[in-house]
């Protein structure tokens, strides 16, 4: 597999970034042209512009941060910043000042909203993604028993939502430059019990869908997408989430758009989603908001044990602006991920992200794999730039070391340990300034270098 370095986005389908520029000094390379703000559906107020520095967080902010004694956003670059503005706090607002503040009309228009963004039939919003993927696996037809095949390397919430469904994961190995699961290795670990693939796009890089397509195909399995981080990602042109399977995705503060908490299962059939509707909420088969509506008194059966998995109306008003704001937040993503690449192009040390043939990342994360000797530094490189006010993330360590998965004993993965050893989560969110890039990279390089 021929693989490319984010700079090469510039030239992505429909992509509105500027061209990354030469880069012929070694650091630091002169800071992107940032364009003008382009106006997002949904009409923002020009005071929702983005990003937040330069402006000072709020009173009641600077006193905690001064209670807990941890550093200021003035003089701190974060690991991730959501872009919150007016909009969302007007929206908010709307929703206490009506009266319907749990699952309502908000999150209904939520849902139309995202589905109509990623191109997908049904949408049905979760408290979480962990939720969404419980419920995706249980209307795709994951039974107790059945063993689903997850990367080793992913969010423990991936193996928790098979173990809520009942089922039993199964680790397979991740490609050690896209960190995403590894064809040849899941198919190794199909077995007669196995009913699904959970397939990861890991930290907003689309995974091989066409691969996975085939091998589910010939294997008679269920593919499943886990897009917790990977909303607005595309592959091969097409958004995550727009191939008629169950996906998940996340709202989580880290992730491209934020509700607090919050997720959505988007979906192909009709009927999976209904059923999937039904089970987020105690299993009843007509919503708060039809009985609310209708003329007369309606009453709600339960077919299904169900669960408590609803978003609120207060989330999904914030979601819905977030999901005005989307554009122009993968536009700035893209155009950081583009810079990162310029500032560390050349050096030994480090690799930057690499993006697969027809692979369009969200940029939700940017993680370096650190080389050679530098990889064996990795933990002491991250304790230097904390202290030097940058938040940064050591790689996922494999799951199957977890205490609760330790007890199986599972052989270790050469291509989960590679990336778990070597790898770190650099700061990226709408706000970061190219200045604030330039600091990362001048810091990493001094910790790389001392
Ligand atoms: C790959 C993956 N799956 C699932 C989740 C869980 O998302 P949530 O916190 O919304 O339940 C995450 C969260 O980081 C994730 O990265």
């Amino acid at each position: 597999m021929k693989l490319c370095p984010p700079a090469s986005l510039a030239a992505a389908p429909n992509s509105s970034m500027q061209p990354a520029q030469a880069n012929d000094e070694a650091m630091p390379p002169a800071a992107p042209q940032r364009e003008a703000k382009t106006a997002a559906p949904g009409a923002l107020a020009a005071e929702d512009a983005c990003p937040h520095a330069g402006k000072s967080p709020s009173a009641q902010y600077d006193a905690t941060v001064a209670e807990l004694g941890a550093p200021r956003f003035d003089d701190h670059i974060p690991l991730a910043r959501p872009w919150l503005g007016q909009a969302e706090c007007n929206a908010v607002r709307e929703v206490l000042e009506s009266g319907w503040i749990s699952q309502g009309p908000r999150v209904a228009a939520f849902e139309a909203a995202l589905a109509q963004f990623v191109g997908a039939a049904h949408a049905v919003a979760t408290n979480a993604a962990t939720s969404a993927l419980h419920l995706a696996l249980v209307v795709a037809g994951v039974r107790p028993g059945d063993e689903v095949i997850c990367p080793a390397t992913t969010c423990m919430a991936t193996a928790n939502a098979i173990c809520h469904a009942g089922g039993v994961p199964v680790f397979a190995d991740v490609d050690p430059h896209t960190f995403n699961l590894d064809p040849h290795s899941a198919s190794r670990a199909v077995g007669p019990a196995t009913r699904a693939i959970l397939l990861v796009h890991q930290i907003g890089q689309p995974a091989d869908l066409t691969a996975f397509e085939e091998l589910c195909a010939a294997k008679g399995l269920l593919l499943i997408e886990d897009a917790a981080t990977a909303l607005g990602a595309r592959y091969r042109g097409r958004y995550i989430g727009s191939h008629g399977r169950p996906t998940c995705f996340s709202f989580h503060p880290r992730k491209v758009i934020t509700t607090g908490e919050g997720g959505m299962l988007v979906v192909g059939s009709a009927t999976a989603a209904e059923r999937a509707r039904a089970l987020r909420a105690t299993g009843a088969d007509i919503s708060d908001l039809r009985r609310h509506h209708a003329r007369g008194m309606l009453q709600q059966s339960y077919h299904e044990v169900g669960y408590n998995y609803r978003l609120t109306d207060i989330q999904a008003a914030i979601g819905l602006v977030q999901l005005a704001r989307l554009p122009e937040m993968l536009r700035l993503r893209r155009e950081q991920a583009a810079y990162y690449h310029q500032l560390f192009d050349g050096w030994s040390t480090l690799q930057v992200p690499q993006v697969a043939p027809g692979a369009e990342p969200c940029w939700s994360s940017y993680c370096v794999k650190l080389l050679a000797g530098a990889a064996s530094r990795r933990d002491e490189i991250g304790v230097r730039l904390a202290g030097e006010g940058i938040s940064c993330r050591r790689g996922i360590p494999p799951l199957y070391r977890e205490p609760c998965f330790a007890w199986r004993n599972d052989p270790p993965l050469p291509g989960a340990e590679e990336v778990a050893r070597s790898t770190l989560f650099l700061p990226i969110f709408p706000g970061l300034q190219p200045s604030d890039q330039r600091r990362v990279a001048a810091a990493l390089h001094r910790a790389l270098h001392c």
